[in-house]
């Protein structure tokens, strides 16, 4: 065990795909975990499978791109079980050549892969600030943003901006003994990524990107959760501002 037995971790957009191995995972661990969705029934749907598997969870429906929404979220989980972790997981994408795309979906895609995850951050920093809890933020973006990726240029831009925004967040909150970083998947089976798949733009893009995996695969959501386990953990006390990529070596630019 890795020091999650006491902890409460908030796992946004954890309904479905990389969220649910998440909230899976850290359940495992032994922490106690705030399942959050837009999607009441999936969100149901996971606590059951943690109760099934002998976790703790509870759920907390909210829209990641409502600010106020998440500050009540934020309080509400920590005067029931505190809160120690938070994992900005929710987000979405469509292929689609940045030409082709009707700017009304820009805002879309900025407002819940970029300014979602700054919504969490700041609701739980705020919380980790005020009681003094010495806590973890940790951000999923995506290989797309470390080294851009077609069909993907706005979604690739939010989730650079997650980068940036995560290692300035490091910097800020290193005093309040608050660690912040980055999982950044390479193409991931998943319920979203089955949906992409659905055009042919997506198939010609998303297959074409699988078979240059160097470990021959798509990542598996339980792929990604590992390593968000290790930066929730008290292995990665040391560890701030940094960007691990989790895509079989797909990319392996600094
Ligand atoms: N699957 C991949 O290949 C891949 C690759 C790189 C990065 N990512 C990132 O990983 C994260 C998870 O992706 P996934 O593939 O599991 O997606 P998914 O669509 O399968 O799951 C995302 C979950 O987020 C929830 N969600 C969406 N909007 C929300 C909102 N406004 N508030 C709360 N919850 C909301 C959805 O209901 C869903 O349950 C995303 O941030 C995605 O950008 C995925």
């Amino acid at each position: 065990m890795r020091g999650l037995e006491d902890k409460t971790v908030l796992v946004t957009g954890s309904g479905r795909g990389i969220g649910r191995s998440i909230a899976r995972r850290l359940a495992e661990e032994g922490a106690t975990v705030a399942v959050n969705d837009i999607d009441e029934a999936n969100a149901r749907e996971t606590a059951d499978i943690i109760a099934d598997e002998g976790g703790d969870s509870l759920t907390a429906i909210a829209d990641v791109t409502d600010f106020e929404a998440m500050q009540t979220t934020v309080r509400d989980i920590a005067e029931a079980e505190g809160l120690d972790v938070i994992v900005n997981n929710a987000g979405w994408d469509r292929i689609e050549w940045f030409l082709d795309q009707d700017p009304d979906v820009w805002d879309d895609l900025i407002d819940l892969n970029l300014k979602g995850q700054m919504n969490g951050s700041r609701a739980a920093a705020e919380h980790f600030v005020e009681t003094g809890t010495s806590g973890t933020i940790i951000n999923i973006s995506s290989d797309a943003a470390r080294v851009g990726s077609s069909g993907e240029a706005v979604y690739a831009g939010a989730k650079g901006g997650v980068i940036s925004f995560t290692k300035t967040l490091a910097r800020e909150l290193a005093r309040n003994d608050v660690n912040c970083n980055v999982v950044a998947p390479g193409p991931a089976d998943t319920p979203l990524t089955r949906e992409m798949r659905e055009t042919d733009l997506g198939e010609k893009i998303l297959g074409g990107m699988t078979g240059q995996v160097p470990l021959g695969r798509m990542a598996e959501p339980e792929d990604i959760a590992g390593a968000v386990a290790f930066f929730a953990s008290e292995d990665a006390s040391f560890v701030t501002g940094q960007v691990l990529s989790v895509s079989g070596g797909l990319t392996m630019t600094d």
